[in-house]
């Protein structure tokens, strides 16, 4: 067996490298969809679609855990996936035990210190002291507003405020010069600042493009901003669920096998420079 990881292209490989880091003998699948990214401008069924068809692929390929690397996915399919297709496409499959987790839960229990399960709590009276907290992500992620409402819901001293980044992840997958980069990542923390009317206390890179790009943010953020680490909060997560769920055989042959819809062959200079080494995809 092995776990499947998913994203919509490389960015997801920051929380592979986070989850290798964290089960170094496990075989991992890595898929990226690069014949169809990026997915933050689509459509939700598009995105809907998509993500089923992915999720297909790492099954066949013998994974029978998936993590959606992307928040996009997570944010816009997860959800619908699990209700409606997984447990028919699970049935037809058993005794395959089949799942697909995200990344979204984890990353918003990093940000509440609050487990998932927790509660929702009363509206609160008076609150002292508000945590401003910015979220870098793509639109469809901004326009789910998933972290609003699920932070909101736990946390009622913790303001939410999303910033749409809508060319940031093609031009990371496109391997863009930094100067360009960094531009646009200054250009989004200057009008999410804006917006909030000062800067964030803390901030989430709420799509797993942007972690491999993470410097500029922090170069671009007031000194010392705290980052929820996305890739870090998911890795403990997962590592955690396969302790609890001994059903599901991660393997023990460290496997690395990475895959894409698109051109297969080595990845752009901002992904080798993130990767310590050329990055190989075989054609999915
Ligand atoms: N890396 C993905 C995310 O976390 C998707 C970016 C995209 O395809 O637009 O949202």
């Amino acid at each position: 067996m092995a776990i499947g990881v998913f994203d919509s292209g490389v960015g997801g490989l920051s929380v592979h490298h986070a989850l290798v880091r964290r089960l170094p003998t496990a075989d991992f699948v890595y898929l990226a969809d690069q014949a169809n990214t990026p997915y933050g401008g689509r459509a939700g069924e598009d995105i809907v679609d998509l993500t089923r068809a992915g999720c297909e692929r790492l099954f066949e390929s013998g994974c029978d855990l998936i993590v959606l690397a992307c928040n996009t996915a997570a944010a816009v399919a997860l959800r619908r996936l699990q209700q409606t297709w997984l447990p028919g496409y699970r049935h037809a499959r058993r005794p395959r035990p089949l799942n697909i987790l995200g990344i979204i839960v984890p990353t918003i229990e990093a940000a509440t210190g609050l487990p998932w399960t927790h509660e929702p709590q009363q509206p609160v009276d008076k609150v002292e002291h508000v945590d401003v907290l910015g979220i870098f992500s793509t639109p469809a992620t901004a326009g789910s507003r998933v972290y609003e409402i699920e932070i909101d819901k736990r946390s009622g001293d913790v303001a939410v405020f999303s910033e749409p980044c809508a060319t940031l992840a093609r031009q990371i997958e496109a391997g863009v010069g930094a100067d360009e980069l960094r531009a646009v990542v200054e250009g989004h923390v200057v009008a999410l600042t804006r917006r909030i009317g000062r800067s964030p206390d803390r901030a989430i890179l709420g799509c797993t493009h942007y972690e491999i790009i993470a410097d500029l943010f922090r170069a671009a953020l007031p000194a010392g901003t705290p980052l929820i680490h996305q890739p870090d909060a998911t890795a403990d997560a997962i590592a955690l669920y396969l302790q609890r769920h001994p059903e599901y055989d991660p393997g023990s042959g460290g496997g690395r096998r990475f895959l894409t819809t698109g051109t297969p062959g080595v990845q752009n200079g901002l992904v080798e420079q993130f990767w310590g080494e050329p990055l190989t995809f075989d054609a999915a």
